[in-house]
């Protein structure tokens, strides 16, 4: 059945501006690039940074040396199983921030926004100093809007307060529920500053989930229209997006009617373009993912649930801590994972048998998702072979963020829009079709997309 909305037809108005409402959602550590967050700036939607691990982004990028910098200040503490004198330096925190968010914002159009996803569960040794250290200096360094996640911190507010861009940014914060929402607003009412938008997540997203293992129970539509009866019931009016397991053009008018929230946010299938992070033969192992092979356990030391692939790397991985030249998780000189993992070297170094060996039940988050060995995604990754074709060599043609922002703006009902790619590989191939009877309702739905356009 065709739905005859199309997300292009709605807009998403903030800051007195009228954007395309579609935001990109922010993926750590730099899944979500500059190039990705830009190609849908220029798209005119919301493309999200991530703040998550910068300094050893900024290494990478710009040549900069702030992670053996801090290796080698820190490296007397190696073999002290108490990190509490691993600190980074505020300075360069900043530094760091403000050079990567200058940088991609002058890179930017202005016929969309460049927002930063800030995972606050991210403490590094000295939560709200370093928190406060990244806020203003994405600030600082032009962003058009920061998007509070994971940990929200409930003086967030407050810690920008002072900054002369706090009024005219955007600031947002993802929520699971009217009550985290009811928080977060009662924790800031005295900076006299309300959220621009409120992203509502629901339990099929990527990453860290808001939720307990329980997250089955919960359905996206039944959360985001309690938010917005919330929101009315208190007299303010704040958009609301939703996010998680929204994978089609078609699922996006849907949500956007039966909830009446003002936009949606996307991630997984952003994950699999040519502009993300991940490394080509990750992008290829997110297509070939099927239902079982995503799982959702508790390998992150933050303590969330999050959602993967049950073939990352990070899962069976045990290394030595890196905490003297990462350490973004450590709060208070400790890492579960650093704790599991001194369990386990004692417990070996001992002679213990393996059956009373501790459990291996933690990752080193920083040191995996630094060298992309944790594969997070949401549900709808299962779905992402009906998005694009094979070639005959067995690898997938990988869609850009054009296609997939296109498909989400323009694709109604069931139709997936594929890229322009797959659509000329299918057109130059004539076995392909036919190996692929799938995709013929795909490739039809296209052309017919295609040549509505
Ligand atoms: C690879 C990946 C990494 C993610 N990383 C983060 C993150 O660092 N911070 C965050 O708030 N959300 C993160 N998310 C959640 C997304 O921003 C988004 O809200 C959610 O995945 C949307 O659902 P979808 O993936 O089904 O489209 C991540 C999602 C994915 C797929």
């Amino acid at each position: 059945m065709t739905h005859a909305a199309a997300l292009e037809n709605f807009r998403l108005s903030l800051g007195g501006r009228d954007v395309l409402p579609l935001m990109l959602g922010g993926m750590g550590t730099n899944i979500s690039t500059a190039e990705l967050a830009l190609a849908v700036e220029r798209l005119g939607g919301i493309g999200h940074l991530s703040d998550a691990m910068l300094m050893d982004l900024s290494d990478r990028l710009f040549g900069t040396r702030f992670t053996s910098e801090k290796a080698h200040r820190t490296a007397p503490e190696r073999d002290n199983m108490d990190k509490s004198a691993v600190k980074f330096d505020l300075e360069a925190v900043k530094a760091a921030a403000r050079r990567y968010v200058s940088d991609v914002m002058a890179r930017a159009s202005g016929k969309g926004m460049v927002f930063i996803n800030c995972m606050e569960k991210l403490t590094m040794n000295a939560g709200l100093d370093t928190l406060k250290a990244r806020l203003t200096a994405a600030l600082d360094g032009g962003i058009d809007g920061i998007t509070l996640s994971a940990g929200l911190h409930l003086s967030s507010m407050k810690l920008m307060a002072e900054h002369e861009r706090f009024r005219d940014a955007m600031i947002g914060i993802i929520v699971s529920s009217s009550r985290a929402l009811n928080l977060f607003l009662k924790k800031s009412a005295s900076t006299g500053r309300l959220p621009d938008y409120v992203v509502v997540e629901g339990p099929l997203a990527g990453g860290h989930l808001g939720f307990g293992m329980d997250w089955a129970n919960f359905s996206l539509p039944t959360i985001v229209k309690d938010v917005k009866a919330f929101l009315e019931k208190n007299g303010l009016s704040i958009p609301v997006i939703a996010a998680g397991g929204i994978f089609t053009g078609g699922d996006a008018a849907r949500v956007m009617e039966e909830t009446k929230c003002e936009g949606i946010q996307a991630a997984t299938r952003f994950a699999a373009t040519v502009e993300s992070g991940l490394p080509y033969a990750v992008k290829q192992a997110y297509f070939n993912a099927r239902p079982e092979d995503i799982i959702v356990n508790h390998l992150s030391p933050t303590g969330y649930p999050m959602r993967m692939l049950k073939q990352s790397p990070a899962i069976t991985g045990e290394i030595r801590p890196n905490c003297e030249a990462y350490g973004y998780l450590l709060n208070h000189g400790e890492c579960s994972y650093l704790k599991e993992w001194k369990a386990r070297k004692d417990a070996a170094d001992a002679g213990a048998a393996p059956e009373a060996m501790p459990a291996h039940e933690k990752c080193c988050l920083c040191t995996y998702m630094r060298n992309y060995k944790v594969w997070t995604c949401g549900t709808s990754a299962a779905r992402l072979h009906e998005t694009s074709v094979k070639r005959e060599n067995g690898e997938w043609i990988l869609p850009t963020a054009e296609d997939v922002f296109k498909d989400y703006m323009q694709s109604t009902g069931d139709q997936i829009l594929l890229p322009a790619e797959a659509r000329a590989y299918l057109a130059a191939s004539h076995a392909a079709p036919a190996a692929r009877p799938d995709l013929l309702r795909t490739e039809a739905a296209s052309s017919h997309s295609a040549a509505g356009a």
